[in-house]
């Protein structure tokens, strides 16, 4: 029987923390978060890990990619978003080509998103080619989450958004990748897009927490994109993603009162005035 994350868990929730939760078969609830307001209600309720993923350039920015979001973005957007959390890790995405040109310019992204947001730790995509670049930040004391699977940095490499680790070759890859990253010293991997059997397998061979987007109920702990499973994004719904709220319904119905109100001149009312 496994245990479910609740509010009444540890204070703040560290690296130490993550990696007891997979001991105690402790699932880990992460989601997105953009800005202040959205990651102080997510704090509130029980997220165990935030991410300033990189995937604000498609539903902040409406980039039609990850790709266009630049270091001094992710870094505005991880300072607004630590200013709302009190108890989850924040973990900030390294954007595209940050880290890809060598590794002391990945590490200096690094630090500069450490020193300037006040982060838990960064994440970045890739496995066997990110190593010696992973140790490089554990031994300056960076927590660093790999991300395997459909990477969406990688998008115009793979063509299109199906999933990834479907043939035997590519599977044998991705479970030596995930083995690389830990020994590297990862604190956790992001598995996305990926078969539930291979995760399953992946989850099982690691010692260290996977994280898992499209990747099954096997995996130590889900992420989801915030605006995602909120219903706000409709542009795009991948199979992976449940609604648990329809957001962006509300907010039609809630202006479209308000418009109402304001041209019928019924806001605002006299106790709503000075
Ligand atoms: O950028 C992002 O939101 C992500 C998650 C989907 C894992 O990397």
């Amino acid at each position: 029987m496994k245990n479910s994350s609740t509010t009444s868990g540890p204070k703040k929730i560290t690296t130490k923390v993550i990696g007891a939760m997979k001991k105690e078969g402790t699932r880990i609830a992460c989601l997105t978060a953009y800005d202040f307001i959205t990651a102080r209600l997510l704090d509130q309720s029980g997220v165990d890990l935030i991410l300033v993923g990189d995937s604000l350039a498609q539903v902040f920015q409406g980039q039609p990619t990850t790709l266009p979001v630049t270091l001094d973005e992710m870094i505005y957007h991880a300072k607004t978003v630590i200013r709302g959390v009190d108890r989850a890790m924040v973990i900030i995405d390294m954007p595209f080509m940050s880290y890809q040109v060598n590794d002391e310019e990945g590490f200096r992204n690094a630090g500069r998103i450490m020193k300037e947001t006040g982060a838990g730790g960064v994440k970045l995509e890739g496995g066997e080619r990110v190593a010696n670049l992973v140790r490089l930040m554990v031994r300056a004391g960076i927590p660093v989450m790999g991300h395997l699977g459909l990477t969406p940095q990688s998008i115009y490499q793979f063509g299109g958004f199906t999933p990834r680790g479907v043939t035997p070759g590519e599977a044998r890859q991705m479970m030596k990748d995930a083995k690389i990253l830990e020994e590297a010293g990862a604190f956790g991997i992001v598995l996305e897009k990926i078969p539930a059997g291979l995760a399953a397998k992946i989850t099982k061979s690691l010692t260290i927490p996977t994280i898992g987007i499209g990747a099954g109920v096997h995996c130590d702990g889900q992420i989801l994109v915030v605006s995602d499973m909120l219903g706000l994004y409709e542009d795009f719904r991948p199979r992976f993603v449940r609604y648990y709220a329809h957001l962006a319904e509300t907010i039609r119905q809630s202006v479209g009162g308000y418009v109402k109100d304001v041209k019928e001149e019924k806001f605002p009312a006299e106790k709503e005035s000075y």
